[in-house]
């Protein structure tokens, strides 16, 4: 690929051309000579599931239950910031950028919302925000967020929207609903080849449900497929003409054995689930939260993004990213342990002479409380 082609070829999820640069980006010129510049000096980067990750000032990364756009040859990473400024009465969004996947600058926390701000009319009291994912509508040149919004006991089950006219700008909250009328808690995000978003959703007591966004991405237009299956997490990549879907059971913070499944239509029939990691693993401690596509020079990656969540201390909740064997309708997460990509070629290496992953346990008092949301 050209760097200029490189350049139009939009990310996440991750083959949709953005042939209009939003405002706030340098031109394109600007941006393919910068491009040119960074692959000349590109090394694969690594990767280390598990361990703290630090952003450029040091910190550990707060991006839980994130998802990821790529804008140029920008990549942005948008996550719950779990830190300990923002407690149960205030919650944050931060966003990060890198441009090879592993470096991370933190361009700041683009949502805050507190107690005291939740919407009025939103039921219950208390606030959730969480699973944050952002999308880029080429008509409206608007960067639109979807949240789960919720009331502190998940009864409200709704979804927020906000909206900025550049990618690490302040969000401004437009409104809030059920999408299509149904209860909505994890959420997750996927842009087909054709540019199409669509907005995943758990909707207890059905399954979860693909929905297509409308034009303008600020509602949920239709229902695409209902998968009869309690999954939260879902996250979903078309790869070599298949679709397909991943998500985790319904076991609160707790690791559970996360499940695939195949279809050659959004709209299904869906296969039967299966594992995609030995079940007595957990996911490796593991919950899905998005399936990454990196289409490279040489080769397309798949990247598993999962969050090993720590429910008492959240801020130092950890990544569990890999590169996923798949193909001809198999998926399989590989045992953790660090890796390297090179974005601009997509080839990933396991280095398999770094130590695997220790597979965390959470403490027995947290596993009992097996059931959540
Ligand atoms: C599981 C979800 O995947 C998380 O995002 C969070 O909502 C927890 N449940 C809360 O228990």
């Amino acid at each position: 690929m050209s760097p200029a082609a490189a350049v139009l070829t939009a990310g996440a999820l991750l083959s949709t051309p953005i042939l209009i640069p939003p405002a706030g980006l340098a031109p394109i010129a600007l941006r393919t000579a910068r491009s040119a510049a960074i692959t000349a000096a590109r090394r694969p980067e690594t990767i280390h599931p598990g361990e703290r990750w630090l952003d450029n000032r040091g910190e550990h990364i707060q991006a839980h239950g994130g998802g990821i756009i790529r804008i140029g040859d920008t990549y942005y990473w948008f996550g719950e910031d779990r830190s300990q400024a923002f407690d149960n009465q205030h919650r944050g969004i931060a966003c990060y950028s890198s441009t090879d996947l592993a470096d991370w600058t933190f361009r700041g926390d683009v949502f805050t919302m507190s107690v005291d701000e939740r919407p009025a009319d939103l039921p219950g009291t208390g606030l959730v925000v969480e699973r944050p994912k952002v999308f880029y509508n080429q008509k409206t040149r608007q960067f639109v967020m979807y949240m789960h919004l919720d009331s502190g006991n998940y009864a409200a089950a709704e979804v927020g929207v906000a909206v900025s006219d550049t990618v690490d700008g302040t969000y401004r909250f437009l409104k809030h609903f059920r999408p299509l009328g149904q209860q909505s808690r994890d959420i997750g995000q996927f842009i087909d080849d054709d540019g199409t978003a669509y907005l995943i959703f758990e909707d207890r007591p059905h399954g979860f449900h693909i929905a297509r966004l409308s034009d303008d991405y600020l509602s949920v237009a239709e229902d695409v497929c209902l998968v009869p299956m309690a999954m939260e997490g879902g996250a979903l990549v078309h790869y070599d003409g298949l679709y397909y879907a991943i998500g985790s059971h319904l076991t609160g913070w707790n690791p559970n054995p996360n499940l695939y499944a195949t279809a050659t239509s959004l709209a299904g029939p869906w296969s039967e689930f299966k594992d995609i990691a030995p079940p007595e693993t957990n996911t490796y401690g593991s919950q899905s939260t998005l399936l990454l596509k990196v289409v490279g020079t040489k080769t397309t990656s798949v990247i598993f993004m999962g969050d090993m969540w720590r429910p008492r201390t959240q801020w130092d909740s950890r990544y569990l990213w890999m590169p996923l064997e798949i193909g001809h309708g198999n998926l399989r997460l590989p045992q953790p342990r660090a890796w390297s990509i090179d974005v601009e070629t997509g080839e990933t290496s396991i280095d398999m002479s770094a130590p695997a992953m220790e597979i965390p346990f959470p403490p027995s008092s947290v596993r009992q409380a097996a059931r959540g949301f």
